[in-house]
């Protein structure tokens, strides 16, 4: 294949990347707006490298014309999870899905591979719309923990490093690795709901905090410096500790004085 011909080959593939990353985030921002738990916590996006489809392709066997047929991640997406179970949820949330067409799930969360590793890998047919017309691609998600997602990042650049001929005492440590990232998940999914709400009290109290902000500045533009000046001084001494309904309080005392200037 020419270049140019590569150029064409992956067009398809970093449009349905961009695409599917901006679908895939805007589902985590749907659930913030929301004020809601997110199962998503980040997403990231490639299209694989020429280098390492050929590679793939050589290994094998894989003809020029078959390539987009029989290799599956061309298009890849990670989507990284807090907790174990928000795995299930994005799952789920993907199977709900009418844009895209799920050719296969592979799930090495409960059926972990032998080398440690651990994901849940869904193979999609994607629709992708080119100037040309309609394009369908294959891609492949991949969603993990965090924890699941910083051991393979590890693994997969000490196999790298050493081209897959792991020496046996890194192999028996990333086997280490791999049962402590495992028993560090199932840890977390045991106070997933105080994390959780922990998580929630930070948002409400960054909410009111905010809007309090933004209330001082309303002081200002009123011309109300000395009254702006002790809300602030209020302010900063609840933002470390202060609790909601002292927060909320300030807010209120705040509003109030600026009914009283506008009336
Ligand atoms: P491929 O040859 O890439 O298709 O791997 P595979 O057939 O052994 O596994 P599978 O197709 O289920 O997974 C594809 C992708 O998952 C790989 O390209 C990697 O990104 C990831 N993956 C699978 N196994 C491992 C592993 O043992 N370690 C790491 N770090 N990543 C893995
Ligand atoms: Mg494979």
């Amino acid at each position: 294949m020419t270049v140019q011909n590569w150029k064409g080959f992956f067009m398809p593939y970093e449009q349905a990347v961009e695409e599917l990353k901006v679908k895939l985030r805007s589902i985590r921002k749907e659930f913030r707006k929301k004020n809601e738990y997110s199962p998503i916590e980040f997403v990231t996006g490639r299209v694989k490298e020429v280098s390492s489809l050929l590679e793939k392709a050589n290994k094998f066997g894989i003809p020029m014309d078959r390539l987009e047929y029989e290799i599956e991640d061309i298009a890849g997406i990670r989507i990284m999870c807090q907790f174990v179970d928000d795995i299930d949820t994005v799952v789920e949330i993907i199977r709900g899905r009418k844009d895209m067409q799920i050719l296969y799930e592979k799930d090495y969360v409960r059926g972990v591979k032998e080398s440690g590793y651990r994901s849940y890998h869904i193979i999609i047919k994607y629709p992708v719309n080119m100037a040309e017309g309609e394009k369908v691609i294959l891609a492949e998600f991949q969603i993990r923990t965090l924890s699941m997602n910083f051991w393979a990042t590890i693994e997969h650049s000490l196999n790298y490093k050493y081209k897959k001929q792991l020496p046996s005492h890194v192999r028996e440590k990333l086997k280490k690795a791999a049962d402590a990232a495992f028993e560090l998940d199932e840890l977390m999914l045991d106070i997933k709901d105080e994390i959780k709400d922990a998580q929630k009290l930070f948002e409400v109290k960054s909410d009111i905090i905010s809007n309090i902000m933004n209330n001082i500045l309303i002081l200002h533009s009123l011309g109300k410096f000395a009254e702006a000046s002790r809300f602030e001084l209020s302010l900063n001494k609840l933002i470390e500790d202060g609790e909601v309904h002292e927060l909320n309080n300030l807010l209120e005392l705040i509003k109030k004085e600026i009914r009283k200037y506008r009336e």
